[in-house]
């Protein structure tokens, strides 16, 4: 019955942030791959975390891309407020993703379902090093960079590593590399392995991993029985202020055997 499954949910989330370290975790009943209504709950929980956690005062918030981003973002609800105002910025730049889910399109779409504002980092796809390190220097993109480097609030998914690598269009070598690396999970462009160790980075501007540890509040939204290993392995090494969104289905796949 319904409070059976409630309380079967409550002791799983538990479960979940005491196998991980981390802050709290939330699981939604069900498989995000399986019903897409998941993802929507994915959503709704992530603004009421928001909602809760974020403080009064300017807040700027990064988002990373991907398609549980942009699911997510639709079911944002208004986050402002007479003293609160958040300012939504991409987390990171051109990683290479269809134009629908990039960084770019997921913040406008939560700054417009948020009431909030929102900054484009503007830069190009498959740069030479040359052009990319000119374009750093450009002062449009220094201050969005330096917005972001004042988030603090930081929004992101996790991925399976080859099918990420695959969907972004990585070079053979890099595929190879990352195989023989046992690249398991991929977030923010780094890709891990098994023991949430980086076992490559794919050189873009914006956030770094290691920045994410003076970050306040971030959370993580990542389900589907699929992506059991790829969040495990992720969130070994997260940052412990990180709030894990996901289902029942990687949920239980996870916490099998421990
Ligand atoms: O970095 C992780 C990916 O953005 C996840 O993408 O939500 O399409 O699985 P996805």
């Amino acid at each position: 019955n319904f409070m059976d499954q409630l309380l079967g949910t409550h002791q799983t989330e538990q479960q979940l942030a005491e196998y991980f370290g981390n802050q709290r975790c939330i699981v939604v009943s069900g498989n995000s791959e399986e019903q897409t209504k998941v993802a929507d709950a994915f959503g709704e929980a992530l603004s009421e975390a928001l909602d809760r956690l974020l403080p009064e005062g300017e807040n700027i918030i990064a988002v990373m891309g991907g398609t549980t981003m942009a699911v997510v973002a639709e079911q944002l609800s208004n986050l402002e407020n007479k003293k609160r105002h958040n300012l939504f910025v991409p987390a990171r730049g051109g990683i290479g993703e269809a134009i629908t889910v990039q960084a770019n399109s997921v913040s406008a779409r939560m700054a417009a379902k948020a009431n909030g504002n929102h900054r484009a980092l503007y830069v190009p796809e498959q740069l030479s090093l040359a052009t990319y390190n000119s374009l750093l220097n450009e002062p449009s993109i220094q201050e969005v960079l330096n917005l972001i480097s004042e988030a603090n609030c930081v929004i992101h998914s996790i991925g399976r590593a080859l099918h990420m690598a695959a969907r972004r269009k990585m070079t053979e070598k890099e595929l190879v590399m990352l195989k023989q690396a046992n690249a398991v999970a991929e977030s923010f462009g780094y890709f891990f392995n098994e023991k949430g160790e980086v076992v490559y980075k794919v050189p873009r501007i914006g956030i770094e991993l290691q920045d994410l540890a003076k970050v306040p509040i971030i959370m993580a939204i990542a389900g589907g029985k699929s992506k059991a290993k790829a969040i495990r392995a992720y969130m070994k090494n997260a940052p412990k202020q990180t709030w894990l969104i996901t289902d029942e289905a990687a949920a239980n796949e996870i916490l099998k055997g421990v």
